[in-house]
C-alpha cells in the first residue's frame, strides 16, 4: 500500500492541465466524493500497526498535496485564459456614452428653483387647448392679429382647438380652478406658426408666472422679478421696466436687465444699449380676473412670461435658436 501511495504522490506532482476538463478529472479522482485517497484511508484502518507509522504521514502528505495541486492547476489555467485569449488587456477601455441634461432643461430647473424659494408652486397645463383658454379669457379682442392663421397652429375649427401660443393658457385654467391666493409658475412648450430661423422657431419654451391675492401691487411684481434677475444673472444685475402692451395685463411692462456681459457699457449682446429684455409682465387685467370667476374688486394680481430659450441664449451668449432642437452632440455636451 505504501508503494501505491508513493506512486500517487509522484503522479500528482507530475500532473499538469491544459483545459478545465482535465482539472475536473483531477478533482474527481483526488478530491471528489468518491476519491481514491478516501479509499486508501478506509483501507488504512486494517493495515498492521507496524506499517501504520510510515503509511500514516504518507497518506496525509498525499491528501495535502492533492488539494494544493488543484488550487495551482486552476490558478494557472485561469491566468492563461486571459493572456492567451483574443483580448488585449492592455488596450484602453471603451467609454460608456454619457448623457447630459439639455441646456433648456437646466435653465428651466434653475428658474423653477429660484421662484420656488420665493414661495411659488409649479403648475402644468396642456399644449393643446381651446381658443377660449388661450385667447378669449385673456382679453384678446376678436380680431387680434395673434389669432390669425399665420401665428397660431389650429387643430380644429368650431370650436377652435389649437396648439397654445403661450403658457398664459395655464393662467386661465388655474384661475378658473382655484381661488386666490395663487402664487404659481408654469413652465412649458409653446408653438407659433413662424418660419424657422436663428431668431424664431415654430416651438419654444416659456415660464409663466401668476400671483393673485388681496392687495397685490406693481411693487410686488417689480420686487419678484428684481430678486429673480439677481439670482439668475448675478448680484449686480439691475432691472428696468418699460411700458408695453399685452391684452391680458394693464398696465403692462417689458422687463429689461442690465447687460451682464458688458455691465451696461454697451456690447454686441445688448446691441450697445446696456440693457437686454428678459420678460413681459403686468398687472392682471380686471377683465381677465372676471372672465375666470375671480372678484376683481377684491383681488388683484400680477403676471409675467419669459422665454426659456431667450434666458439660456443670454446666459451662454448663443446666437442661434435652432441649436436647441437639432440634437447636435457637439453642442449639447458643452453644458
Ligand atoms: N404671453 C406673452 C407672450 O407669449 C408673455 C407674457 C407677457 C406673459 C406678459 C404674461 C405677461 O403673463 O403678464 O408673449
Amino acid at each position: 500500500m505504501l508503494d501505491k501511495v508513493k506512486s500517487l504522490i509522484s503522479e500528482i506532482k507530475d500532473t499538469s492541465a491544459k483545459t478545465n476538463e482535465e482539472i475536473e478529472q483531477f478533482r474527481l479522482k483526488f478530491i471528489g466524493r468518491n476519491n481514491i485517497i478516501n479509499d486508501l484511508f478506509g483501507e488504512f484502518k486494517s493495515v498492521p500497526a507496524d506499517q501504520k507509522r510510515e503509511l500514516g504521514p504518507a497518506l496525509n502528505q498525499l491528501k495535502v498535496l492533492a488539494a494544493a495541486k488543484l488550487k495551482e492547476l486552476s490558478a494557472s489555467l485561469n491566468s492563461k485564459d486571459v493572456s492567451s485569449a483574443d483580448v488585449d488587456v492592455t488596450l484602453p477601455g471603451i467609454h460608456a456614452m454619457e448623457g447630459s441634461i439639455h441646456p433648456i432643461s437646466q435653465t428651466r430647473s434653475r428658474i423653477i428653483e429660484i421662484f420656488e424659494r420665493q414661495g411659488f408652486n409649479v403648475e402644468d397645463g396642456p399644449e393643446i387647448d381651446n381658443d377660449w383658454n388661450n385667447f378669449t379669457a385673456l382679453n384678446f379682442p376678436e380680431n387680434h392679429p395673434a389669432r390669425e392663421m399665420q401665428d397660431t397652429y389650429f387643430i380644429e375649427k368650431d370650436p377652435d382647438i389649437l396648439l397654445r401660443t403661450h403658457t398664459s393658457n395655464v393662467q386661465t385654467r388655474l384661475m378658473k380652478a382655484k381661488k386666490p391666493p395663487i402664487r404659481s409658475i408654469m413652465p412649458g412648450r409653446v408653438y407659433r406658426n413662424e418660419a424657422i430661423s436663428a431668431r424664431a422657431h415654430c416651438f419654444f419654451h416659456q415660464v409663466e408666472g401668476l400671483v393673485v391675492g388681496e392687495n397685490i401691487s406693481f411693487k410686488d411684481l417689480k420686487n419678484t422679478l428684481y430678486h429673480f434677475s439677481k439670482e439668475m444673472f448675478g448680484k449686480d444685475t439691475k432691472i428696468r421696466l418699460r411700458p408695453s402692451y399685452f391684452p391680458f395685463t394693464e398696465p403692462s411692462a417689458e422687463i429689461d436687465i442690465s447687460c451682464f456681459i458688458c455691465g451696461g457699457s454697451g456690447c454686441k449682446i445688448c446691441k450697445q444699449t446696456g440693457w437686454v429684455e428678459i420678460a413681459g409682465s403686468g398687472m392682471v387685467d380686471p377683465n381677465v380676473l372676471e372672465n375666470c370667476g375671480i372678484d376683481s374688486t377684491k383681488y388683484s394680481g400680477f403676471a409675467f412670461g419669459m422665454g426659456i430659450e431667450r434666458v439660456t441664449m443670454l446666459k451662454y451668449q448663443l446666437d442661434d435658436l435652432r441649436l436647441f432642437s437639432e440634437n447636435d452632440i457637439r453642442f449639447l455636451k458643452q453644458f
